[in-house]
């Protein structure tokens, strides 16, 4: 198979959460250009409305007027998350800064999703929940005048930190959050670009409260989760090169074009140039031979949504895989452990499970087969996906869907790159 051509990838939805968050709690009037239209994004745009933001229909280009800290009224009804850990989770730090009660429900991949991990922090600080179902959604948030609080997160993870950033910085009081490793820093970036003091260590930030915040005006660079795909087709053909503009390579999350280089694949970053904040560039992949590779936990954070997909990037090689240190991916919106495991299995690969990751056992490339079961998981369907691309395979996914999560035209434009 030859890869060649040029993808552009759509806009970081990470990016895209918190560009919508800041404008609704910014004053005055907030442009944001390349936002993600996908359902997850959507979701943040449905909570914002339901708690009174003036969110347009998402689109290319937007602008929104933010109504300030303090700006939001009670829900009618239930906040509808749908599948969108991040919305849950960045939403329930401005919940938790509200003076009113917000009750949080999703899908049924996010309800078995843990909460705990954010409301034991915003509890702390003074916020009242409550769960009926253990550590999941439906969740009720009682929020009001919240105090500072430093706080020590157990799993390094960018929507707790964000959580509690969001809170002190909709109530107004200083924050610090310390994390083990450090996870992707997109919402320092942002506030930091608005003019918010976010003083940024090796593993912690700190948050000086600001009494208002300025509205934004943003492009949003592609998304590296996304690009992940394209790259890694570009890496498995036979030949050929694949161009993907405009990527975010943030540091905290191209760790997985920093593997697939390490294994050998041409990875340059071409016509770099800085975006609100944020690093992006050309990304251009061509195919090498690969070789196995140890991924530990330092390097997880990096890539931890894209470890599915390099699962299926060695065992398409044919080249040994281990990853350790990797237990957060058994509460993404699948188990990703288990599900990758079981479908590389079901395919006709050798892969095995480990409490903490799993490894992919090589010996040269060879044609999979079989139907893959998503469990509803658009990455899950995306990187199984990047192999049914592969000569010589025949891979079913059971929900193609599922890709409008975060990636809408996932399909057409891998599609466009194969020939
Ligand atoms: C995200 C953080 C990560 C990531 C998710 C998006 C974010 O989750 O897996 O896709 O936008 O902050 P965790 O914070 O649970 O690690």
């Amino acid at each position: 198979m030859k890869a060649r051509g040029t993808v552009r990838v759509p806009g970081d939805k990470s990016i895209s959460h918190r560009a919508l968050i800041c404008g609704a709690l910014g004053n005055g009037e907030s442009r944001i250009r390349g936002i993600l239209q996908s359902a997850d994004v959507e979701s943040t745009a449905g909570v914002l409305r339901s708690l009174g933001a003036q969110i347009p229909p998402l689109a290319s280009e937007i602008s929104m007027d933010g109504n300030g800290f303090g700006g939001f009224r009670e829900p009618r009804l239930a906040l509808q998350c749908g599948n969108s850990g991040t919305t849950t989770r960045l939403m329930a730090g401005v919940a938790a800064a509200s003076p009113f009660t917000s009750r949080f429900e999703g899908d049924s991949s996010l309800s078995r999703r843990p909460m705990k991990r954010i409301a034991e922090p915003l509890t702390a600080m003074g916020a009242r929940f409550e769960f009926e179902r253990g550590d999941g959604l439906p969740m009720t948030i009682h929020g009001g005048d919240l105090s500072g609080i430093a706080w020590n997160t157990r799993a390094s993870s960018a929507q707790t930190k964000s959580a509690i950033l969001f809170a002190g910085l909709a109530s107004g009081v200083g924050v610090t959050v310390r994390e083990l490793r450090r996870s992707r820093d997109h919402t320092e970036r942002m506030l930091t670009s608005l003019g918010v003091p976010v003083t940024v260590t090796d593993t912690s930030v700190t948050l000086t409260p600001v009494t208002f915040l300025e509205p934004l005006d943003v492009d949003v660079p592609s998304d590296p989760s996304s690009a992940a795909f394209p790259a890694a087709l570009g890496a498995l053909a036979n030949q050929g090169e694949v161009r993907i503009p405009g990527v975010c390579v943030n540091p905290t999350r191209i760790g997985f074009l920093e593997v697939l280089s390490r294994m050998g694949a041409s990875v340059r970053y071409l016509e770099k140039r800085a975006v609100a904040g944020e690093p992006t560039a050309t990304v251009v992949v061509s195919p090498k031979k690969l070789t196995g590779v140890r991924v530990g936990a330092d390097e997880v954070p990096a890539l931890i949504d894209e470890l599915p997909l390099l699962a299926c990037v060695a065992a398409a090689a044919g080249v040994n895989l281990e990853v350790s240190g990797a237990e957060e991916l058994r509460v993404k919106e699948s188990d990703r452990i288990s599900v990758v495991v079981s479908n590389l299995r079901a395919i006709g690969a050798d892969a095995e499970e480990k409490r903490d990751g799993f490894r992919i056992l090589g010996g040269g490339r060879r044609s999979f087969r079989g139907r893959v079961v998503t469990q509803g998981d658009h990455r899950i369907a995306m990187a199984f996906g990047v192999l049914g691309f592969i000569d010589g395979n025949e891979i079913e996914i059971d929900d193609r869907d599922c890709v409008v999560i975060s990636y809408p035209d996932f399909w057409t434009d891998l599609a466009s790159l194969v020939q």
